[in-house]
This record gives C-alpha cells, sequence and structure tokens, in this order.
C-alpha cells in the first residue's frame, strides 16, 4: 500500500535495521487529525432543560440519562486521559439548553464553562472540534414548536452569535449540525426521539429544510465573526443493500433510500438546490457551504420496498439477522461491515473538501471486538487515501462509554470504560493499541 520501497530481509548484504515488516504499514498523512468525539447530552449529566431530558422522564426510553459521565465536572481529568492516548483532536459539542436556559436568557457561567473546555483542550495540544446542536433543544425551543416552526432559523442564529462572542477565538473546526437526517426519521417518520412523530412526511420534510437553512445562516455567520473557521455539518452515512438483490424493487429502494439518506442533504448544501427527484426541488439562499465533510460511519442496513410512494419507495428495514450479513453484529446488534466506510469516503470525495472522520465506533463489552473494529475501519481509511481521497483526520466514537439516546447505557462505545456507579474511569486495551497507531502515524 505503501509508495516506499521495501525493505530488504535479514540476512541480506543490504539489509537494513528495520524490521521486514515495516515498510509494508501505511503511513498516514503528516497532521492527520486523530482522536475521539463525545456529546453534550450523553456525557455531561444533569442536562435537566432540554428537549431530550423531558423525552426521559415521560418514560418514553427505558433508562435516563441522569448524571451520565459527569464530565461537566470531571472535563479535565477526562482530557487527561486523552491526552496520554495520544490524542490530537476532541470533538464535543455545547449544550444550547445550558447556555439560553430560558428565552433570551444567558448563562454566562455556562459559556465559561465551555470556554474552559477549550482552553483545557489547548493546553493539552488537542485541537478542539465543536459541534453546536448535537440533538438536544432547550424546552423553552420545543415548545414552541422546535425544528417544526422556522423561527428557529433565528434562534439558533442568535445562540450562535453569543457563542461566538466567547468561544470564537478558540477553534477553528465547527460543526454546525450533527446527523440532521437521522434526526428527522428517528423523531418524525419512526417516533423514536422528540417530538415522537410518526410517519409525518411532510412536516419531516419541511423540518429537513430549516435545518438546511439553518446550517447557511451558521455557516455564513461562523464565517463572518471567526477568520480561518472550517464549518461543515456531521453527516451520518448508512451502508445500504437490497433485501434481495434480484428484487427490482429492492435494488430501486435501496437508491431513493440511499439518496434521501446518504446524500440530499450534501448534495443541497453543495449545489444549493434541495432535490427530491420526482417530488419536488428547492433553491436554497446559497450554494457550497461545506468547508469539509464531517463523516459519521457505523453501519449496513437491508431495505425492502414496501409500495411505490415515497414512503413504499424508501423502503422497509430489514436488517436483524439478515442472510446475507457477513459481519459480526455489534451489541445493539448492528453489523459490522468496514468496506463501507471506504465506499463514503469515495463518494464523498465527489464533492471535493476534505473529509474528516467525526465518528466511528463499536458498542460492544467484549474490548477486542473494539479493537478488531478499529483496524479493519482503519484499513478502510487507509486504503481511501491511498486512493486519493482527502481525508484529514479520524475521531473515534466515543472517548467514553456514555448515554446511547434510546438504547441507554447498554451499548459499550468508550474507549475508556465508565462504571456509572462510581464514576471511575479504566482505559481499555483497545485504547492503548489505537494509541500506538496515533504514535506511529501508520498502520
Ligand atoms: C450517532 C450519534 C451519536 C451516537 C452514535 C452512536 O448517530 O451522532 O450521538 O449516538 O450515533
Amino acid at each position: 500500500m505503501d509508495a516506499q520501497p521495501r525493505t530488504s530481509y535479514r540476512g541480506d548484504p543490504r539489509a537494513s535495521t528495520e524490521p521486514p515488516s515495516a515498510a509494508a504499514n501505511f503511513r498516514f498523512p503528516q497532521g492527520f487529525l486523530w482522536g475521539a468525539g463525545t456529546s453534550a447530552h450523553q456525557v455531561e449529566g444533569g442536562n435537566h432543560q432540554n428537549d431530550w431530558w423531558a423525552w426521559e422522564q415521560a418514560g418514553k426510553v427505558p433508562e435516563r440519562s441522569g448524571l451520565a459521565c459527569d464530565h461537566w465536572s470531571r472535563f479535565r481529568s477526562d482530557f487527561d486521559l486523552a491526552r496520554s492516548l495520544g490524542h490530537n483532536a476532541h470533538r464535543f459539542s455545547l449544550e444550547w439548553s445550558r447556555i439560553e436556559p430560558e428565552e433570551g436568557y444567558w448563562d454566562d457561567a455556562a459559556l465559561e464553562h465551555y470556554r474552559n473546555v477549550l482552553i483545557a483542550l489547548h493546553e493539552r495540544h488537542i485541537e478542539p472540534v465543536v459541534t453546536l446542536f448535537h440533538f438536544t433543544l432547550p424546552q423553552w425551543m420545543a415548545a414552541r414548536g422546535g425544528w417544526e416552526d422556522p423561527r428557529i432559523e433565528r434562534y439558533l442564529e442568535r445562540y450562535v452569535g453569543r457563542v461566538l462572542d466567547v468561544l470564537g477565538p478558540h477553534a477553528r473546526w465547527w460543526i454546525t449540525l450533527n446527523e440532521p437526517v437521522v434526526q428527522v426519521f428517528k423523531g418524525w417518520l419512526l417516533g423514536q426521539w422528540p417530538p415522537g412523530r410518526v410517519r409525518a412526511w411532510p412536516t419531516a420534510l419541511r423540518v429537513l429544510r430549516h435545518m438546511l437553512r439553518s446550517h447557511v445562516r451558521l455557516y455564513h455567520l461562523i464565517h463572518a465573526r471567526v477568520p480561518g473557521a472550517h464549518v461543515s455539518i456531521a453527516k451520518h452515512a448508512l451502508a445500504l443493500s437490497p433485501d434481495d438483490p434480484s428484487r427490482w424493487r429492492d435494488r430501486w429502494s435501496v437508491r431513493v433510500r440511499g439518496h434521501l439518506f446518504n446524500h440530499l442533504f450534501l448534495e443541497a448544501l453543495h449545489t444549493g438546490v434541495l432535490r427530491v427527484p420526482g417530488l419536488f426541488w428547492e433553491r436554497l439562499p446559497i450554494a457550497r457551504t461545506l468547508d469539509w465533510i464531517g463523516l459519521n460511519y457505523y453501519t449496513r442496513d437491508f431495505v425492502r420496498n414496501s409500495g411505490l410512494g415515497l414512503p413504499g419507495l424508501v423502503g422497509e428495514l430489514a436488517s436483524r439477522d439478515h442472510r446475507q450479513q457477513r459481519g459480526k453484529l455489534n451489541d445493539l446488534g448492528w453489523e459490522i461491515f468496514p468496506e463501507g466506510l471506504a465506499q463514503f469516503l469515495r463518494e464523498y470525495a465527489r464533492y471535493r473538501v476534505p473529509i474528516l472522520i467525526t465518528e466511528n465506533g463499536i458498542p460492544t463489552r467484549r474490548d477486542d471486538d473494539r479493537w478488531m473494529f478499529l483496524f479493519m475501519h482503519l484499513w478502510q481509511v487507509a486504503r481511501a487515501i491511498a486512493d486519493g481521497v482527502d481525508c484529514v483526520g479520524y475521531l473515534h466514537w466515543s472517548l467514553l462509554d456514555n448515554f446511547e439516546w434510546a438504547d441507554g447505557y447498554r451499548g459499550r462505545f468508550g474507549l475508556i470504560e465508565v462504571d456509572f456507579a462510581t464514576q471511575e474511569r479504566r482505559i481499555r486495551p483497545s485504547a492503548w493499541r489505537y494509541a500506538e497507531v496515533i504514535r506511529r502515524n501508520e498502520l
């Protein structure tokens, strides 16, 4: 994989001191960003002013986030651990409901907290990647209609303006929205996340439009205020295969779902046109509002067509124990499908901006599986880079075991294990092996 000449073998008169395998290793580009990610509601604890907290209290999910990892008070020692693992980048999110707990009321102490978080990262030579919105809305905003209300664009703009006053000088990498399309699916079609609407297709499209327009506004705002900022979204990419490859309707559903789920949002921000083929298209205020692409990748789903209207074309998921699943399943039942990562690195290269992997990880209690997962996915990253894809970093999900939304605490995603009864941390062996990859900058 490496263009370097092979080292000759021991006993060879030209033998070098390098072990024979070293020359076959893949070297990542210089300055590659290595690290992990978290999000506020999943790790901070006590985020009682957002819509997810209310959702949990209403018993909509089996477990409540509670104190989570108490990262709110432990961020410094958690970053010490990240540093000891050689991380040079870290992704985290700001909790809007802490910064603006009531409409128009700003909690300066919360902003000061996040300023300290950024300073703590810089002190440890860790590059911050800041997410402005990671699934949770302040309850007051949710009560006004949340994402269904077009005013959210202005509310978000005002929140981010305030954030930039204090935090702007401390970060270069900014993510406006995390996984907007996932949020729309879970919140407006499947009903599993707030606001819990089911098959509300027209509303889902309206929400999507508000999300796109919000990104465009925030993109301009950040650029106006932070010289040299790199702005993007974190895009969830889901590999898709037909339930029955011999059925044209399943193959067709893979294409429709693939466009809606994996491309529509990026394409809209890139071209300035929101396009749902055969249904409608709409122009956004401006094109090219992605300086890079944040890629979140986990798994593959199988799709079965269920009709010729839009919902039917999007199809049903047929993934559980699918006969064609070639990989292992993780603890939440998702297939391990590393090839998908290289596939999306290549597909997203078409947008001609650098790609930063902003999430990739595995919920598992078997840490050997985590290392296997990490190795196999980094191998795919290496392949894509060797093919010319401009991938600038890899942020593993997650630094810590954490609150996995509707799945609660059973999915253990952490490089660092958290004992939720005592808040003790233990670095997992896979994290040390990852640290070794980082140290050598090669695989
Ligand atoms: C992504 C989310 C992240 C985490 C992982 C497992 O969809 O962005 O918060 O829950 O999945």
